[in-house]
This record gives C-alpha cells, structure tokens and sequence, in this order.
C-alpha cells in the first residue's frame, strides 16, 4: 500500500485558492448565470438529431472546426484564419494568459468585473492587477494607463459590456487604451449580441487588440462553445497551447447550426431586450432598489434595505439570482438575469413582496 503526501505535491498558488463556486437549483427559475431563458428552435434541434447518427461520435471531432469557424466568419466578417474556437470563452481566456505571460507576470482587468480573469491568473501564478471603475461604473483610461505601465502589465481584459455591471464602457476611453498600451487588450464581448457594440473593426488597424465571444448568453452554455479573433501572429501560439479536440463534435454541430440559421436566436434576442426595458421600469419604481443602466441580458441592482435578505427570500421561492455582495464595491447588490416574461413577473411579484 502507497501513502505518499498528496499536499506537499500541490503548488502553494493552488493550494491557497478556494474553487469557483457556483450557486444552483434544481428545480425553479435561474435568473442568476446570464443565459438565454429560451431553448433553440424545435426545427434546430430535429435537424441535428438527424445528423447524429452521421457525426461519427466513435471518432475524435474536426480538430480545427472548420464549419463551425466558417459559420463564425460569415457573421462576424472576420477573416476565418483568426478565429479559433474554445470550450466556452473561458477556455481563450487561459490560452491567451499561458502564450503572452511568464509566472510573476501581470494582468490587468477593471473592477468590479467578470471573475474568471482574476481566478485564472491566480491559477498560471500571475499577478493579477485591479483597475477600479469610478462610481458610475465608468472606465478612465489614464489612471489605467498609468498602473498598467507601472506593473508592466501584458494583457488587460476589458468585458463590453462589463459583467456585472451591465454597461458598456466609453468607446474614446477604451480606445485611449488601445492606441497607449504595450500589451494586448481583450474586448470581452460576451454580451456583444445584446449590447450591439463592437471594437471587431478596429483589429484591421491595431494588432494588440482580441475579440472574445461566447455562445453561452445566446441558447447553447451547456455545449461550452466560444471563440477569439485573434491576430494572425497569435494564432498560431495560441494552437500550440489549445488542447487537441477542444470543441466536441455535437457542440460544433450545433454551434453551427444556431449560428447559420440565427434569425431564431435574434428574435429571442428581441423579446429579451425589451423584458430587459420592461424590468428596469418596473425595479426603477421600487424606492429601495437602485438599478443601474445595462446593455446587457442582465440588470445589477442595489437593495438598500439588504441585498442577503432579499436573495435568500428569493431562493427560498425557487428564484436563483446572483448575489454580489461580497465584492467591497457591491455590497447590497443583486444581479438578475432577464428571464422569460413570466419568470419576471414571478421575480418582481416575489420582490414587492420581500420589499414592502
Ligand atoms: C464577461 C464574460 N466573459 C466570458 C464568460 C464565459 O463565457 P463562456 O460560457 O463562453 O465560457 C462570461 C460568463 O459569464 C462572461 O460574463
């Protein structure tokens, strides 16, 4: 029998982190992962069942996503040699941190933002850097510039629109950073399908600049498809790193299929939007609650009254929503994902309730 010491293999870096948590239900209305409230199309989903049988699924998937890469060039107008595909956007993001950053090195993002920047550089041994936003949520790109000079930052990941605050930061601060920095910048456009804004024409102009994007927001997070436009030196390093077969044949099927048949998707897209305007009416009559603008499918929003009493009241109810409060900015503060009308109406019945 072999008992050696486990822990003393593990890396320190590791051994001192805590594991992404992810709150769940079973049952019950998830308003809280910022997916797509409606599932694809009925004809989508019978087309691909029946192509099943012809995937092949005894052997590996197409190592290089060639249709499912032809079908994000056709709607992005980006040039199909600086796509690649990852599981989800997440995975990119790792990629790019191992290509461009030694252990030690640092990265940079505004906070509050998306986590998964500051947790996967903790990971690779980074030294991840925080770039606050003032207190509207606003990116300024001269007290960044500066910091990012000071550390000698090589990569900052900038999500437009910015999760969890739901806005999109100002397109002359953003391009300050673009023309100023010596490092690549990363426009996290996760949410670009609902925001509507993109900085994809300026990579014909700059080469530190990268595009991420994700089919998690749009109908498919539980195939973990996302892509990066990278530029044309970078792809190449970036395959050197990418795990072989990192997209399944079904996520390529039906990544695919969503994408060359999206009218479905813009519809959806549409109702989601204007549940979205619908919801921000209805939080901006509450006088407890302060909801900050989104260009997002999610609304933050802040209970005056305790934002702890409000999530639990809410999940105790079977609504799931995302409770920020632990981050030192947002205390209070509550994320709700734009459902389907009724779930809506299910959250703001229950939050009148809570609230009065
Ligand atoms: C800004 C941002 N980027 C990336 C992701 C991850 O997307 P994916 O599901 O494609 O890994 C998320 C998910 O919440 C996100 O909010």
């Amino acid at each position: 029998m072999s008992r050696i010491n486990l822990m003393g293999l593990v890396r320190d870096t590791i051994k001192g982190l805590k594991a992404y948590h992810v709150e769940n239900l079973g049952e019950g209305t998830k308003l809280h992962a910022n997916e797509n409230p409606y599932s694809p199309s009925p004809e989508l989903l019978n087309e691909i069942f029946s192509r099943l049988d012809i995937l092949e699924l005894n052997r590996y998937p197409d190592p290089d996503c060639k249709n499912l890469r032809k079908a994000i060039s056709f709607k992005t107008s980006a040039p199909i040699e600086q796509i690649i595909v990852g599981n989800g956007s997440d995975e990119l993001i790792q990629y790019l941190m191992q290509v461009l950053c030694n252990e030690g090195d640092t990265i940079a993002f505004p906070d509050p933002t998306f986590a998964m920047y500051g947790i996967t550089a903790q990971c690779l041994g980074l030294n991840p850097i925080s770039l606050p936003l003032n207190d509207n949520w606003g990116f300024e790109a001269q007290p960044a510039l500066e910091i990012l000079a000071q550390h000698k930052a090589r990569i900052v990941f900038i999500s437009y629109p910015n999760n969890p605050t739901g806005n999109c930061f100002s397109e002359r601060e953003i391009q300050k950073v673009i023309e100023q920095f010596k490092g690549i910048v990363v426009l996290d456009e996760a949410y670009q399908d609902f925001s509507g804004k993109t900085f994809i024409e300026q990579m014909k102009k700059h080469n530190n600049l990268v595009i991420f994007r994700s089919l998690s927001k749009i109908g498919l997070a539980g195939l973990r498809v996302g892509y990066g436009i990278f530029p044309v030196e970078l792809v190449e390093q970036i395959n050197k790193v990418r795990l072989p077969y990192n997209s399944n044949s079904v996520s390529q099927l039906v990544a695919t299929g969503l994408l060359n048949n999206f009218t479905v998707v813009q519809n959806q897209i549409r109702s989601i939007l204007d549940e979205r305007d619908r919801l921000m009416d209805e939080l901006s009559k509450f006088s407890s609650i302060v909801a900050y603008p989104s260009n997002s499918n999610f609304i933050l929003f802040k209970a005056c009254k305790g934002g702890e009493n409000i999530f639990n009241s809410l999940k105790e109810n079977g609504i799931l929503l995302r409770n920020l409060g632990s981050h030192p900015r947002l205390k209070d503060c509550l994320r709700i994902t734009v459902g389907t009308k009724q779930e809506n109406d299910q959250f703001l019945n229950r939050l009148r309730k809570v609230t009065s």
